[in-house]
């Protein structure tokens, strides 16, 4: 099924047969290899209750992996992608606001991405989403945090304050 049709309800946890698709398909939903390493299977087996998909038949179309910090009260999501060919759908804005909202039964306040400055589809879309770009430093205009992967390579930090109705602490950092 596609774009309009599809709706909340086709979003589910990641099986490792869907971790194992993207992996094996990883060029349909990147534009390098680089992000490939990234794709660990603790995001299914130890993380597994904040990896999400959305599939169109057996094929994933979308999936977010993500975790709830342990140093502050933030839903850090570690990848999103969405396969070639079913961009600009809603399906990213959709994962995210299944993300948000599961963050929210757990009480935290805000969520946190991450993005190379040089993805201008990520630092649009997450900002599109009503994510604030925070940093010290700026690359082409974009403000990154400078050495956030490591020295000399910056990166892209998105925030988002989120309520979760015990308290509204506005995530600033
Ligand atoms: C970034 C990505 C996940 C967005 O997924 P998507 O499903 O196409 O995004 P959505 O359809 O939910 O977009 C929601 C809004 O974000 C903005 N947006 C998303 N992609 C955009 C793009 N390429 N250019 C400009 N705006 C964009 C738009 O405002 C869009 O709303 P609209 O289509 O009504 O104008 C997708 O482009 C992708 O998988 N890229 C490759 C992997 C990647 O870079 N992931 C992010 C790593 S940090």
């Amino acid at each position: 099924m596609r774009g309009g049709a599809l709706t909340a309800d086709t979003i589910e946890r990641c099986t490792k047969a869907d971790f194992d698709q993207v992996v094996a398909e990883h060029g349909a939903f990147w534009d390098s290899d680089l992000t490939l390493p990234l794709h660990h299977p603790i995001f299914i087996f130890e993380f597994g209750d904040s990896a999400f998909v959305i599939r169109d038949g057996e094929k994933v179309t979308a999936y977010l992996q993500g975790f709830r910090s342990q140093v502050e009260r933030v839903g850090y999501v570690h990848m999103v992608a969405v396969r070639s060919g079913y961009r600009r759908l809603g399906l990213a804005r959709r994962l995210y606001e299944h993300f948000v909202d599961q963050c929210k039964r757990h009480r935290c306040t805000g969520i946190k991405a991450t993005a190379s400055p040089k993805n201008e589809a990520s630092i649009r879309f997450h900002t599109a989403f009503g994510m604030t770009m925070i940093g010290d430093g700026e690359v082409d205009g974009v403000p990154v945090v400078r050495g956030y992967l490591k020295p000399g390579i910056d990166r892209v930090v998105f925030r988002m304050a989120i309520d979760c109705g015990t308290g509204f602490q506005p995530v600033n950092r």
